[in-house]
């Protein structure tokens, strides 16, 4: 791997440091920047070129639209046509924070931006230096998370030095992201919420103000989000989410290894991924746990650094087991569902398992 140079990681609390960031985006540059959600990958929204470079670096397919990221709510003004009085009220309640909503744009937003779409989502994020980078800029930044395509978002700068640190100008250091997943995305219309994503702000909180609409995407939806796509934020470990108890898990372990056993093949290594803290199966080679008091927000807080660790063990599958259902529950369950991509569980892994 090649190695970061130094100078390429600025402490994200030194204004000095924001200025420089502002100066390279102004420019056209690539820079990596902190926000309460996960980090982002930051172009200026406005220079084509760059938010070009954005979809170079992550690899990403140029028809997933990206996000711009203003300072201010008075910002939106020059992105979307309208703001409708359902816009209108979440902004004044959650921003900043970990809500984005999607709108219809106006003509002056590059389509490189938007994928072509006549929408574009914008949030204000929750993180003092975000906000001051893009008021520095004077411009919305355009910013996907800070990873590969598909791949487990990052929630420090050194994982964003892993994955991407010698093609970036910059890294901001602003230390572990608090909400630790990314922003709800809500798509307004007319008085209804419709979900793109689950995220930071939960569906029951959004409720408060309107119902929200979570059908099963439609493949045209797909399209126009592709944060809804199967298989994402996943490790290079393969990956299962599953639904049981860890009594099930041992039932189908057990069984499964009497075949392997017959076919003397050696025996999978395996390691968990656990809400709270629990007697893991003994087969199971190493414990993270997300939360030892069981708590969501901490879960969250917790999820893609914890996945980014097992990664790091080299076994040969992560199983994660289940969150309550509700609240940031919700999108700590869609990121496990699609880190396991197609995988349909333990039994399904284990069958094809061949080492
Ligand atoms: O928390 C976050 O949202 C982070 C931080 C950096 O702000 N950003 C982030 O961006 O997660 P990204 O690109 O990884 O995910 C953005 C999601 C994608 O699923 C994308 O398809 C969807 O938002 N999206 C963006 N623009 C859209 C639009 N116009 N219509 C529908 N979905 C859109
Ligand atoms: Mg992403």
């Amino acid at each position: 791997m090649v190695q970061t140079p130094p100078g390429k990681i600025l402490d994200a609390t030194s204004d000095a440091a924001l200025r420089t960031a502002a100066k390279i985006l102004s420019e056209g540059g690539v820079v990596a920047f902190p926000t309460e959600t996960v980090y982002g990958l930051g172009a200026d929204g406005f220079n084509e070129k760059a938010v070009c470079r954005i979809f170079e670096i992550k690899k990403r397919p140029s028809f997933d639209p990206l996000i711009l990221h203003v300072f201010e709510p008075a910002q939106v003004r020059s992105l979307w046509k309208t703001v409708p009085p359902l816009a209108a009220a979440l902004i004044k309640k959650f921003w900043p924070g970990p809500l984005t909503l999607v709108l219809p744009k106006k003509e002056a937003v590059p389509d490189v931006v938007t994928a072509g779409l006549g929408t574009v989502a914008v949030r204000m994020p929750r993180n003092e230096a975000a906000l001051k980078l893009i008021g520095y800029l004077g411009r919305p930044i355009a910013a996907p998370s800070a990873n590969l395509y598909g791949c487990t978002s990052p929630t420090t700068a050194e994982a964003v030095r892993e994955d991407l640190g010698d093609k970036l100008d910059l890294i901001l250091d602003g230390g572990p992201a608090a909400v630790g997943l990314e922003s709800t995305v809500l798509k307004i219309e007319g008085n209804t919420g419709v979900l793109l994503r689950p995220g930071g702000i939960s569906v029951e909180e959004i409720e408060k103000f309107a119902p929200v609409v979570r059908a099963k995407p439609t493949a045209e939806e797909i399209r126009e989000s592709p944060g809804l796509l199967k298989t994402h934020y996943a490790p290079r470990t393969p990956f299962v989410f599953f639904e049981g108890t860890t009594e099930e898990l041992a039932r189908d372990f057990d069984a499964a290894k009497k075949k392997l056993k017959k076919k003397d093949q050696a025996l999978p290594r395996i390691v968990l991924l656990s809400f709270g803290k629990q007697t893991a199966p003994a087969f199971i080679e190493a414990v993270e746990v997300l939360s030892v008091k069981r708590d969501l927000t901490e879960a969250a807080a917790n999820l893609f650094q914890a996945i980014r660790k097992l990664d790091k063990m080299h076994a040969d599958l992560i199983v994660a087991l289940k969150v309550p259902e509700h609240g940031i529950g919700l999108a700590i369950l869609d990121r496990l569902r699609k880190a396991g991509g197609g995988q349909k569980g333990l039994k399904d892994f284990l069958e094809k398992w061949d080492p």
